[in-house]
C-alpha cells in the first residue's frame, strides 16, 4: 500500500520547531496537536460517505454523512499526544489502547496493555509518532488485526525508512501516512536527524 507524506508547509514549520532541542513540552504538545490534526484529515480523505436528506432553512436536499465509525489506537504512551485532535474532528470515535515498550538494549518491543473496542466495520487508525525499525506499529497491527479489522492505516509524525518498509513487508494492505520519512536509523534504532525521544519530550521525562 501506499506511503502517504504530507506536503502542507505547515507540516514543514511545525516538524521543525518539533525537532528542536530547545523546544519545551508545553510547546512540544502544541505542536504535536497541529501535525496530528494534519495527518488525521489527510488519513481519512478517502473515508466513505452515505447521501442524507435534511432540511435546510430553505428546502429540503441530500446532503453527505460519514458512513463508517472511526477507532484510533494510540500505541501507548507517545501515542496519546495525536489522539485529541481526531477526538476533536470526528462525530463517532471510540479508542483503543496497545502499550508496548521497546527495550533499551534491543530496541524490541514488549507489550505490556491492550485494551481494544469492537474494530469489525470501522475505520482503524493506528497512530504512533515514531516509526523506527517498524517492530511497534507491525505488533500493533497485528494485534487489531486479530480482533477483526478489516480497515486499518497507520499514521506517524516521522518515520525511518526502515521502519516504512518492515510495516509494508508485514502488512502490505496497510496505507502509511507520515508526517516526514527521515534518513536512516543510528547505532541505537533511534531515527536521524529524528526528534529524539517522542515520549520523553512529550511528558517532559
Ligand atoms: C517509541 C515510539 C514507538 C516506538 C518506535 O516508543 O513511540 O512506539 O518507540 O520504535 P520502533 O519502530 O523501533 O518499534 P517507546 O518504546 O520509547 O515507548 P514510549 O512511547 O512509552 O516512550
Ligand atoms: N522512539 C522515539 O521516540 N524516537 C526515535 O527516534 C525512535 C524511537
Amino acid at each position: 500500500m501506499p506511503l502517504h507524506v504530507l506536503q502542507h508547509p505547515l507540516a514543514h514549520h511545525v516538524l521543525t520547531h518539533l525537532r528542536d532541542k530547545t523546544t519545551k513540552p508545553v510547546l512540544f504538545r502544541t505542536l504535536s496537536y497541529q501535525i496530528s490534526l494534519l495527518l488525521a484529515l489527510e488519513a481519512t480523505r478517502d473515508l466513505a460517505t452515505v447521501e442524507k436528506e435534511i432540511e435546510t432553512p430553505l428546502e429540503t436536499m441530500q446532503g453527505r454523512v460519514l458512513a463508517k465509525p472511526l477507532v484510533i489506537v494510540p500505541i501507548l504512551r507517545a501515542g496519546l499526544g495525536m489522539l485529541q485532535p481526531f477526538h476533536d474532528i470526528f462525530p463517532d470515535v471510540s479508542v483503543g489502547y496497545v502499550g508496548l515498550e521497546r527495550d533499551h538494549k534491543t530496541a524490541v518491543a514488549r507489550s505490556y496493555y491492550c485494551k481494544l473496542p469492537p474494530l469489525a466495520g470501522a475505520r482503524v487508525l493506528v497512530v504512533d509518532p515514531m516509526l523506527a525499525t517498524g517492530g511497534s506499529a507491525a505488533q500493533a497491527l497485528t494485534l487489531v488485526k486479530a480482533q477483526g479489522a478489516t480497515d486499518v492505516g497507520f499514521v506517524c509524525i516521522v518515520a525511518a525508512p526502515e521502519g516504512v518498509a518492515t510495516v509494508q513487508q508485514a502488512h502490505p494492505e496497510v496505507p502509511i501516512h507520515a508526517g516526514v520519512v527521515d534518513r536512516q536509523l543510528n547505532a541505537n534504532k533511534y531515527i536521524l536527524p529524528g526528534l529524539g525521544d517522542f515520549g520523553d519530550r512529550l511528558y517532559g521525562t
